[in-house]
């Protein structure tokens, strides 16, 4: 199943998501409604709450069906680790066409579990290092624009208000 992506300004981007306890057919059928949700609108990441489901799980593929093996579940994903540094344009589905320049770590290690509930230790970099931050980010109730400086962050918003008022938005 294909669920709609849930746009900034639902209460759900801005929760804390609660812990995944259950690991179910129930977990691998969401797992496998987020992959399909997530190429269907052209992602490389997405979290549970971006559909509306506030529960602590994200599921990443920087290579977008390039390389399978490539494709991570992250259940109650926690960054252990993080160094050095990168700045790149960065963008959410949950606030389509907003691109923003964002610095981050370029290293980043992310403790998560899989769909046995087995944990795991995973280290990205680059792209995949900025997905795994941008993911947790989300699970934490937090979007990518709180990383982007305050002036830049309040234009967006008024944009977003604007569109909202038009009927554009959501
Ligand atoms: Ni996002």
């Amino acid at each position: 199943m294909i669920y709609p992506i849930v746009k900034y300004g639902d209460p759900v981007l801005e929760q804390p998501a609660a812990p995944v306890t259950a690991f179910d057919d129930e977990l691998r059928k969401l797992v496998a409604d987020m992959f399909d949700s997530m190429y269907e609108a052209h992602g490389v990441g997405l979290a549970a709450p971006q559909i509306g489901i506030s529960k602590h799980l994200a599921v990443i593929d920087v290579t977008f069906k390039e390389n399978p093996s490539e494709k991570l579940v992250l259940v109650n994903p926690q960054i252990i680790h993080t160094e050095g540094k990168q700045a790149g344009q960065e963008g959410c589905l949950s606030l389509p066409d907003f691109r923003e320049k964002v610095t981050s770590a370029n290293r980043v290690t992310v403790r998560a579990q899989d769909l046995e509930g087995k944990f795991f230790e995973r280290t990205g970099e680059g792209l995949l290092a900025r997905a795994f931050l941008h993911e947790t980010d989300h699970l934490n109730g937090k979007l990518f624009i709180s990383h982007v400086r305050g002036l830049k962050r309040d234009l967006i918003k008024r944009k977003i208000r604007k569109m909202v008022k038009a009927g554009e938005w959501l």
